[in-house]
């Protein structure tokens, strides 16, 4: 079969990857892709919102499968769109994709469905969200924007004061638009935080070995938020038996109560968990692949994607394989244009990825790269995802900064302690003891 995948970040060039080493796939077209796309798969020029455009190509060219990266276009009903003309397509339609969209929407399905996650309440006007704030006592508070913010309308609050400001950037100033006319609060979780995706065809779930990505710019998870600066798999603070209990008590009652509340979810169900010591609490869902996450779960998942991929369009997951995995874990560098998450320029040549690529076990991911003039520059504010497999994490994290080495431009970097955490917990416990 045909392919198309949806988007041109590193996620997308991890999955066009996978893809194409499916025995059942033919060719693996990306709209509208980058320069490792380019090299991997076949890059087709139309923008990934433009819905008609991306229709016509697939009706054209027989593809017969497509798969969306981003969010914003479920959000916006892509699969909506294609299911109309009656093509198949990977992904939550509109409805579902609220699950990510909409803070509010999020919230009351996990408590329908009873599933664990931080108290909270819902607001539609500031003042009585104010009220609710200084009628109660003066703790650690979250105040999340209800609608897409881009990774920005979240804030953590240490106290009520912090927490009325919140209220009034989001709901008052309107800084985040229409994403702040309904806000949700809830209680402050602690812990450490780990992602667990599962591809689901509405009834059955296949669940994915465990990530953990870096949101914040710099070491030890300081500076601004990006959109992921690493990520690594297997997250060791998700044991095998919480992944189980993860699947059990939050993956299964998720697609449960999307399904009895009349919007049955087919996608990636993407669990943002916070592992407190009373065990894991959902954060968020997101409705996709994560990126980076994507980058280290394909290097390391060993069953064939296409597959599973074509029978949950199908609703046939319930047919498909245990998921086989490669033992070894995975650890995905990303690697920056100066001054991201800010301003950054564009266009510099990139050096060295072919000495990178003879590094044993090593996929270097693109992300905000093009072509020009037959020479690949950068084109975006995270440029690459280095990624490598190692017998162990710390080996893993170790080739993957030997190949971030042999890479150049002028203002190139990245953070230099993805999957420390990782690697100090399980230095603590000792389980690294022999490797
Ligand atoms: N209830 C909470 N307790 C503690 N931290 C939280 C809580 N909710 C969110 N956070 C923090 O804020 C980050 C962003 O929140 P999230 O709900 O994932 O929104 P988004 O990814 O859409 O910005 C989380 O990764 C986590 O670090
Ligand atoms: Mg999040």
């Amino acid at each position: 079969m045909n392919v198309l995948v949806i988007g041109s970040g590193g996620r997308e060039h991890a999955l066009a990857w996978k893809l194409k080493q499916s025995s059942l796939v033919d060719r693996v077209f990306v709209a509208p892709g980058n320069a490792g796309t380019a090299e991997d798969a076949e890059n087709v020029p139309i923008p990934e919102t433009d819905f008609a455009q991306l229709i016509k190509f697939v009706k054209e060219n027989g593809v017969d499968l497509t798969v969306v990266g981003p969010e914003a276009l479920l959000a916006a009903g892509i699969v909506d769109a294609f299911r109309k003309e009656k093509l198949r397509i990977f992904g939550p339609n509109r409805e579902a994709a609220q699950l990510e969209s909409s803070k509010v929407f999020c919230k009351q399905l996990l408590r329908s469905g009873n599933v664990p996650t931080a108290e909270f309440q819902v607001f539609s006007d500031p003042e009585s969200a104010r009220r609710y704030l200084v009628d109660r006592e003066d703790v650690p508070i979250v105040v999340k924007a209800d609608g897409l913010a881009a990774g920005k309308g979240v804030i953590v609050c240490k106290n009520r004061e912090e927490a009325l400001e919140a209220v009034e950037r989001i709901a008052v100033r309107k800084v985040f638009g229409a994403a702040g006319n309904r806000l949700v609060i809830e209680e402050m979780l602690h812990g450490e935080e780990a992602s667990v995706l599962a591809i689901t065809d509405g009834k059955t779930i296949v669940t994915l070995q465990p990530a953990q990505d870096h949101k914040p710019a710099y070491d030890g998870d300081t500076g601004p938020n990006t959109g992921g600066m690493g990520a690594y798999s297997p997250a060791p603070v998700v044991t095998d038996e919480m992944l189980h209990w993860i699947e059990a008590n939050v993956l299964v009652p998720t697609v449960h109560a999307m399904k009895k509340n009349g919007c049955p979810f087919q996608g990636v169900l993407y669990a943002g968990l916070m592992i407190t010591p009373l065990g894991p609490r959902v954060l968020e869902y997101n409705v996709r692949f994560g990126d980076p996450e994507c980058q280290p779960l394909m290097m390391r998942l060993k069953s064939d994607l296409a597959a599973i991929l074509d029978a949950a369009v199908d609703g046939r997951l319930d047919r498909i394989e245990s998921l086989e995995w490669d033992p070894r874990p995975a650890v995905c560098v990303v690697v920056a244009s100066e001054g991201y998450p800010g301003e950054y320029k564009k266009g510099f040549p990139i050096h060295g990825l072919e000495e990178a690529a003879k590094i044993p076990d090593v996929k270097v991911f693109h992300a905000g790269t093009t072509i020009r003039d037959g020479q690949v520059v950068t084109s975006g504010g995270r440029v690459l995802g280095v990624t490598a497999l190692g017998d162990n994490i710390a080996r893993a994290k170790y080739q993957a900064y030997a190949a971030v080495k042999c890479i150049s431009w002028p203002g190139k970097w990245c953070r230099k302690d993805i999957a420390d955490k990782a690697i100090n917990r399980l230095t603590q416990s000792g389980a690294n003891r022999n490797s």
